[in-house]
């Protein structure tokens, strides 16, 4: 499973790409809104430092001027995801952005029906909101679970890219779930590579190396 970083933050952005772990970036309007940057700069930036798909999002609401501002954001680099709300206009310019040859990333999708919409106008990736449903009382993973089940029925190319998550164990479970992506706050991204046990086993082996006399562990 590939890992997104969910941010438009660049130090954020940096420090995760040097872990060899990073696969991509997710930015929405909110990320953006926070960084105080010029959307277009930064998504130039982000493209430099990170070689992955790089989602950038449209805000229009309409279909024509979603492809405007998709068409402008897809030439600013090679690895730039134009990033459509699931409405019905967005899938109207998602079908074009797929005819064109411009990837996209659906988002805001909070169904498997919304999904197959998504992969049957040839979205590149779908971005369904575990995070989000788990809020309010709807299982979110179960979503993701149904969408890989539907496209695999059917053989769509879509991309599952589960969002919002906000636990260690999202990340497993869309793993387990056959996800193909995984977008994450940095947060926890970093948490997950943290197991008390495996803290609490490095220092008994530190201890018992160091109960080996010094002529015996030299190398
Ligand atoms: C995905 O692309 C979204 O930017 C993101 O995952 C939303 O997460 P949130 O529900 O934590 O805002």
């Amino acid at each position: 499973m590939k890992f997104f970083l969910d941010t438009a933050d660049i130090a954020e952005i940096r420090e995760a790409q040097e872990t060899g772990l990073l696969d991509g970036i997710t930015t929405n309007p909110s990320h953006v809104a926070k960084s105080g940057r010029n959307f277009i700069e930064l998504v130039r930036e982000i493209c430099e430092i990170v070689p992955g798909p790089v989602s950038a999002e449209v805000t229009a609401e309409g279909k024509d001027e979603m492809l405007r501002q998709g068409r402008f954001l897809a030439d600013l680099a090679p690895n730039v995801v134009v990033k459509v709300p699931l409405t019905q206009e967005g899938l109207k310019a998602v079908k074009v952005f797929t005819e064109e040859g411009i990837k996209t990333n659906v988002t805001l999708c909070f169904s498997p029906v919304q999904a197959l919409l998504a992969a049957k106008v040839g979205a590149t990736y779908i971005s369904p909101f575990v995070g989000r449903l788990d809020d309010i009382a709807i299982e979110g993973m179960q979503g993701i679970r149904d969408i890989r089940a539907i496209y695999d029925n059917y053989g769509f190319g879509t991309q599952i890219l589960t969002a919002s998550t906000r636990s260690a164990m999202h990340i497993q479970d869309a793993a387990i779930a056959g996800s193909d992506v995984a977008t994450m706050p940095m947060a926890l991204f970093k948490k997950l590579v943290n197991n008390p046990l495996t803290d609490i086993g490095l220092k008994l082996f530190d201890t018992d190396w160091n109960k080996i006399p010094e002529a015996n562990r030299t190398y």
